[in-house]
């Protein structure tokens, strides 16, 4: 028997189509219409016509931070660079090559969103030149010359506005600290600092290690857990946010 009522073969949605729009269903909607921008990947920067200067990124953490506030209710858009994964379900996914096309879709999403998470591992540098042709073997030593790229997350600071911002730290040491020191610099809420090169953290994984600081100071050390975890716990920490904020609006006006 068939939904429609025919009996004969028919067809049914993937098992991930059917698991995730349960997920949906069951999960409590404290997002509801809340307008969530997502960057999420690596991005990678042309050298010539057939190399680029990336990092390791996969994606999977933003993409699970889309695929969750998704779940809780929001309008999610996820700007992405180059990854393996396959756009999350009912998300508007908008794919980007290089660090100055992510900072100009960012930009123009940003204005129509009420969060975002900058979990995307932005190339802080890119080659002065793309070369319009390979560079050829047959020279002893080659040297690049490299120029910064725009620092997206600093330039949303600025301009935030009633926006609540997330950024991501990626260390390798002194975690802490380097996080704090990126939060009060970009401006954002909330620092979700990784140490990369712990094991079950970083690159290429379903796990991380994540260690949430807000400009209040205070400091959560989260235990190893998934990354759909990691992406529930950040979440949490926007809903809250947005709550005190709206609370101290209200308290504001009955004052
Ligand atoms: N970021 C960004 N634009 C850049 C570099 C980083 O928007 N050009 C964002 C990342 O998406 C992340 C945060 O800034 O949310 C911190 O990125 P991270 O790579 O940890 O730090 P950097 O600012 O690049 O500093 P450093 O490389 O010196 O650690």
């Amino acid at each position: 028997f068939l939904a429609c009522g025919y009996i004969g073969s028919g067809r049914r949605a993937d098992p991930d189509v059917i698991v995730e729009e349960m997920e949906v269903l069951i999960t409590p909607k404290d997002l509801q219409d809340v307008r969530v921008l997502v960057t999420a990947g690596p991005t990678w920067e042309a050298l010539d016509p057939v190399r680029h200067l990336a990092n390791r990124s996969s994606g999977k953490m933003g993409y699970a931070v889309a695929r969750n506030a998704r779940r809780r209710g929001a309008h999610v858009t996820l700007i992405s660079g180059p990854t393996a994964l396959v756009p999350p379900r009912g998300v508007e996914t908008l794919a980007v090559v290089n660090a100055r096309e992510m900072e100009q879709a960012v930009v123009r999403e940003a204005t129509s969103s009420d969060v975002v998470v900058m979990a995307a591992a932005v190339g802080d540098f890119r080659p002065s030149d793309s070369l319009r042709h390979k560079i050829k073997r047959g020279r002893s030593d080659l040297e690049l010359r490299l120029v910064p790229n725009p620092d997206i997350l600093a330039k949303l600071g600025t301009l935030k506005g009633t926006r609540v911002l997330v950024g991501f730290a990626a260390e390798t040491r002194d975690l802490v600290a380097n996080a704090r020191r990126k939060l009060q610099a970009k401006g954002v809420h909330v620092m979700v600092a990784n140490d990369v090169t712990a094991e079950g953290a970083g690159f290429d994984v379903d796990t991380n290690i994540v260690t949430l600081i807000d400009r209040s100071g205070r400091v959560e050390r989260l235990a190893k857990m998934s990354k759909d975890a990691v992406a529930t716990a950040i979440l949490d920490r926007v809903v809250e946010l947005r709550g005190t904020r709206r609370d101290t609006r209200t308290l504001a006006r009955q004052l």
